[in-house]
């Protein structure tokens, strides 16, 4: 008969729209090396963030489908996009917890800013769904929220493209964000999963006391205290073991996942879903 360990020996499911929820996989196998982690990544449709709301959670539906067949004990949203238009939909649909990005980055950023003056940074439709806005709202409604959509950063990231020595870098990084600066933020939230390998390029227009909110780091330490408030954590000897599963293999997918990682992929499967 199954007992609770089977249970909990369960994996953990990830999702996102391509490669970049690896750094999102990467903190939370950091924090919580004896889980099983699944990862499915839809790099055959990705980008998501230039995509309508509908399109966005019909993709998403499809990817959660798949990963509830791989018998996870709970699913993480990865992506950033995909949580701020379809956590509610997705949360209504399951039984098995669901963790976004968007709730835990929002709280954080709550928790740090002294001067009550935040902004945010994401894909077009992660900005235009105002998730991150109505989070913060919700958790302090006198905090003052600022704006502002960088579509360009996720090429720039998935090229490789990161460094703040980079011309184009610098010069793209300027153009979307030194209209922020006139705001007199004190903490900008990182609003994508790819957004952290821009990190000093970022910090360098927005000078060295910004404080940067990175969704991945606290979407793992969600995770963790998820899986214990729930007594889910697997305590068993340590399975370690990762599973990705792509809908599109690219041929340059090893390098972008490096990038991402710091590694290369083991267990990669290409998926039809
Ligand atoms: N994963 C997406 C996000 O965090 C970025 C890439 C995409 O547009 O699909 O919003």
């Amino acid at each position: 008969m199954a007992d609770s360990s089977d249970h909990n020996k369960k994996a953990i499911g990830i999702f996102d729209s391509g490669i970049g929820g690896l750094t999102v996989f990467k903190e939370i196998r950091r924090k919580l090396s004896n889980e099983k982690i699944v990862y499915l990544g839809d790099t055959a449709r990705v980008p998501y963030g230039i995509r309508s709301a509908q399109t966005v959670l019909r993709y998403s539906i499809a990817n959660a489908d798949f990963l509830l067949q791989q018998n996870i004990k709970l699913l993480v949203i990865a992506c950033n996009t995909v949580s701020a238009v379809a956590v509610d939909v997705l949360r209504e649909k399951y039984t098995i917890p669901v963790i976004d990005v968007v709730g835990p980055g929002a709280r954080r950023a709550v928790n740090i800013t002294k001067n009550k003056k935040v902004g945010i940074i994401g894909t077009e439709a992660t900005i235009k769904s105002s998730a991150y806005q109505n989070e913060i709202r919700r958790m302090c409604p006198d905090i003052e929220i600022f704006t502002q959509s960088c579509p360009l950063f996720v090429p720039l990231a998935e090229e490789g493209w990161c460094s703040s020595d980079d011309e184009v870098v610098r010069l793209v990084s300027r153009r979307y964000l030194e209209r922020m600066k006139d705001f007199d933020i004190d903490t900008l939230v990182l609003g994508c999963t790819h957004y952290p390998l821009l990190k000093d390029a970022i910090k360098m227009i927005m000078g060295k006391n910004i404080k940067l909110v990175d969704s991945a780091e606290e979407t793992a330490l969600e995770v963790t205290t998820l899986l214990n408030r729930k007594s889910l954590l697997y305590s068993g000897e340590a399975e370690n073991k990762s599973f990705f599963f792509l809908t599109d293999i690219p041929d340059r997918f090893i390098e972008t996942a490096r990038l991402f990682l710091g590694e290369g992929l083991e267990n990669v499967k290409l998926i039809d879903i």
